[in-house]
């Protein structure tokens, strides 16, 4: 089983939501954690929770979908925690709204963050795993990205992006004792899906941020030679 204790790791997206829960969740075993997002006070806030664990936190800020800026803040990331062994690409939108009425600035909104920026952010981080010969990267898709449905074609087809690239770099970086791991979540009780209404976050019936960092953790800890492929989660409530 992989020890965890005084890994490094990034978390993007960790300010909140399934990003803040893993990021504590790491945190909890010992892991130093980089959460990366745009809102500064909720970073700050996050780290303040993550620190309270007794592990090295901090944050960086950048947009995922600004090449120059995850150049930068990823190269800032290194510096701080002297190298890097987990890459939770965590950061995402949704957005609600059949193709022909929605804007074409939100459909490339989705895209541009949930596609290009893991392509950024993983182009960025995944010479330092190379060049240990070991690491793990974690993908954040969504049971939207296994199938589409009405009113989400944005989304659905970002997170049919993210498997496909997932799948491509899985089979890359196998030889370099890479492992790819692919999240399939359904819906999880997070400020994104209260937002859309997809949910009243009822902890007796929907899945918590939590029990998704659980599943990021197992994960981890499986021997070397499994990884996660299209790992999807549900609620047992039907
Ligand atoms: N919740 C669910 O039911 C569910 C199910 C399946 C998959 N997922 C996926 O899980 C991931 C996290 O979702 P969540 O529910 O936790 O959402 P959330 O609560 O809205 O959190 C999203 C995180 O991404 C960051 N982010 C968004 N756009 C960004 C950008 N352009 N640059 C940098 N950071 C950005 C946000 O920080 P800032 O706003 O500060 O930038 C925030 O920390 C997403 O990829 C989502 O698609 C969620």
């Amino acid at each position: 089983m992989m020890k965890l204790k005084n890994k490094k790791a990034i978390v993007t997206g960790g300010s909140r939501g399934l990003g803040k829960a893993t990021a504590i969740a790491f945190a909890k075993k010992g892991i130093d954690v980089a959460i990366t997002g745009r809102d500064e006070e909720k970073l700050k806030k996050t780290v303040t929770e993550i620190k309270a664990l007794g592990v090295n936190a901090f944050y960086e800020i950048f947009d995922v979908r600004n090449y120059k800026e995850v150049q930068v803040g990823i190269k800032n990331i290194i510096s701080n925690l002297g190298t890097v062994d987990i890459l939770v690409n965590n950061a995402g939108i949704a957005a609600i709204g059949s193709l022909n009425e929605m804007e074409v600035s939100v459909w490339e909104q989705i895209i541009q963050t949930n596609v290009l920026g893991m392509y950024y952010v993983t182009k960025e981080v995944l010479p330092y795993l190379i060049d240990k010969n070991k690491g793990d990267i974690i993908n954040v898709a969504s049971t939207a990205g296994l199938n589409g449905n009405p009113n989400i074609s944005a989304y659905s087809a970002s997170k049919f992006a993210v498997i496909g690239l997932s799948q491509s770099l899985m089979k890359e970086v196998r030889k370099n004792n890479i492992r790819v791991n692919t999240l399939t979540p359904s819906t999880i009780a997070s400020d994104m899906t209260l937002e859309l209404g997809m949910t009243d976050g009822n902890p007796d019936k929907v899945l918590q941020p939590e029990d998704f960092a659980q599943l990021i953790v197992a994960g981890l800890q499986l021997p070397r030679r499994a990884m996660l492929a299209n790992a999807s989660l549900w609620s047992t409530n039907p």
